[in-house]
């Protein structure tokens, strides 16, 4: 009798534990909410296919509950084109998650779920192009909830002539609140501590999917994403991260809540190891090749030592992506979307003296070895037209891409969304003074763009003859605004 209570018990707080999908302070925001309260989200497009993600308010569950998503090219879903019915699970958050396939190419689509009397917002999604002449995207990264509201956010989803959103990571942040934000904002990090569990991780997600302005984002176009550190904990690597303590528990644990969950809640395409390593072809124009810098193979960051030892993708990954560019070579362009900066970065003697290194390690300054082994074969192989396009570093930055002399192409690093700048620790006019000395022609030969204290977001356009970037900036973090500033743009002749 006794072990039967024990049973019975245990019984009963485990489906209790299964149904709770997030902490108290998400649950008082969704608890009278509707059947969708997140928004929703498509991604991974392809010439027929897209996937799309919402996830079911908790609340809102009854027994078996079943989601039903609509697609249809007209905003009015008539006709309709496809439906999907899906029951939720609670062991995946209630995510709803599906890849729509048989669809035709360059087109926009309208999608939605619906849950009893509840319609999800309605979702716009594109199918990349066939045989493309042109291609345009918006790149982002770093969008910290506590820094600032995401102005650029709403910036891009008004623009309706752009193909996708490519988001380098840095989508959450981990940190408990006022651990790395403006305190003078109300804009708090939930839960009130560092994420670390399955439910920390699904609370964050939740905390920033019910910013507006990211909801408007998801809606209004498809996105291609990678993670950087953030979305699991700062300057991560494969055997740990600078904010991983032993009191945070075991890392392998934490790594695969982080990887679980966003795979749930980002609208990229499932597989069962939760790699982020993927390719996506835009006809002859384009191939854009996804790696993971931080969980898949790096080694720890070193203090400036470079050894062959010393790994950023690791042989796996780097034999795929030179194996692929190889194969790619006829076409017009090779998109690399990068977490951390690839490109030398000779920072001036002042910041070496404050920050007591020549190099930042944790990018790929602190990896040059792999980075050599990359370099060498593009030169020996005469892979060019290279178009890198990074995230992590908070700064804007263009660099022309050389080795051994040879053109190899470009790197383009977009500034945060809203994640701290340079004039956010120290004063703009300093800032402005260091930003001056990094563009020193004998410091930095490679450097055609420098900007350490703007927000905003990049729009990478690309035709047969021509790579082109805008640098968007925004007029303010500090509330919500649509004002911006004077971009800058780049561009880059393809070479005959
Ligand atoms: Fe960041």
């Amino acid at each position: 009798m006794r072990s039967f209570l024990f049973l019975f018990s245990w019984f009963l707080a485990a489906s209790f534990q299964a149904q709770r999908i997030y902490c108290d302070a998400i649950n008082a925001q969704i608890q009278t909410l509707g059947a969708f309260p997140f928004g929703v989200a498509s991604g991974d497009p392809t010439p027929s296919s897209f996937i799309l993600v919402t996830q079911l308010n908790p609340f809102r569950v009854t027994g078996e509950a079943t989601v039903r998503c609509e697609v249809s090219s007209n905003r009015s879903f008539l006709p309709l084109l496809k439906e999907f019915n899906f029951v939720p699970l609670a062991a995946d958050g209630y995510a709803v998650k599906t890849e729509v396939q048989g669809l035709e190419e360059n087109k926009t689509y309208y999608y939605r779920f619906i849950y009893g009397k509840d319609t999800s917002l309605l979702g716009k999604a594109k199918t990349t192009c066939l045989n493309c002449s042109s291609l345009k995207m918006a790149v982002v990264s770093c969008s910290n909830y506590e820094w600032g509201y995401f102005n650029a956010y709403r910036r891009i989803a008004n623009m309706d002539d752009i193909d996708l959103v490519v988001h380098l990571g840095d989508y959450i942040y981990e940190h408990a609140p006022g651990g790395y934000g403006n305190k003078d904002l109300p804009r708090k990090h939930i839960p009130d501590h560092e994420i670390v569990s399955m439910e920390d991780y699904r609370s964050r997600y939740a905390n920033y999917r019910l910013d507006p302005d990211l909801q408007a984002l998801h809606a209004a176009h498809s996105f291609i994403t990678i993670w950087d550190d953030h979305e699991i904990a700062n300057d991560a690597y494969k055997e740990g991260a600078q904010n991983h303590q032993p009191e945070d528990g075991d890392w392998e644990e934490r790594k695969k809540n982080a990887q679980k969950v966003y795979f749930e809640w980002l609208p990229l395409k499932e597989n069962p190891s939760k790699s982020i390593q993927r390719k996506f072809e835009f006809g002859n124009l384009a191939s854009m090749y996804m790696m993971d810098e931080r969980l898949e193979a790096r080694t720890q960051q070193g203090k400036g030592e470079n050894d062959s030892l010393r790994a950023m993708l690791g042989k796996s990954q780097r034999d795929w992506f030179l194996h692929e560019m190889l194969s790619d070579k006829q076409k017009v362009w090779k998109i690399w979307a990068n977490q951390v900066i690839f490109s030398e970065v000779n920072p001036p003697a002042a910041v070496v003296k404050a920050s007591k290194s020549k190099l930042n390690t944790d990018m790929w300054d602190g990896y040059a070895v792999e980075r050599n082994t990359l370099m060498d074969y593009w030169v020996q192989h005469e892979i060019k037209d290279i178009v890198i396009i990074t995230g992590d570093a908070h700064v804007s930055m263009g660099m022309n891409l050389q080795h051994q002399g040879k053109k190899l192409g470009i790197e383009w690093v977009t500034p945060s969304i809203t994640s701290a700048n340079l004039n956010e620790r120290i004063s703009t006019f300093k800032a402005h003074v260091v930003e001056n000395m990094f563009r020193k022609k004998r410091l930095n030969p490679q450097l055609k763009h420098v900007d350490l204290c703007n927000h905003g977001f990049m729009l990478v356009e690309l035709n047969e003859k021509e790579a082109k970037n805008t640098w968007y900036y925004e007029k303010t973090i500090l509330k919500p605004s649509t004002k911006k500033k004077k971009s800058k743009t780049l561009r880059w002749t393809k070479d005959k």
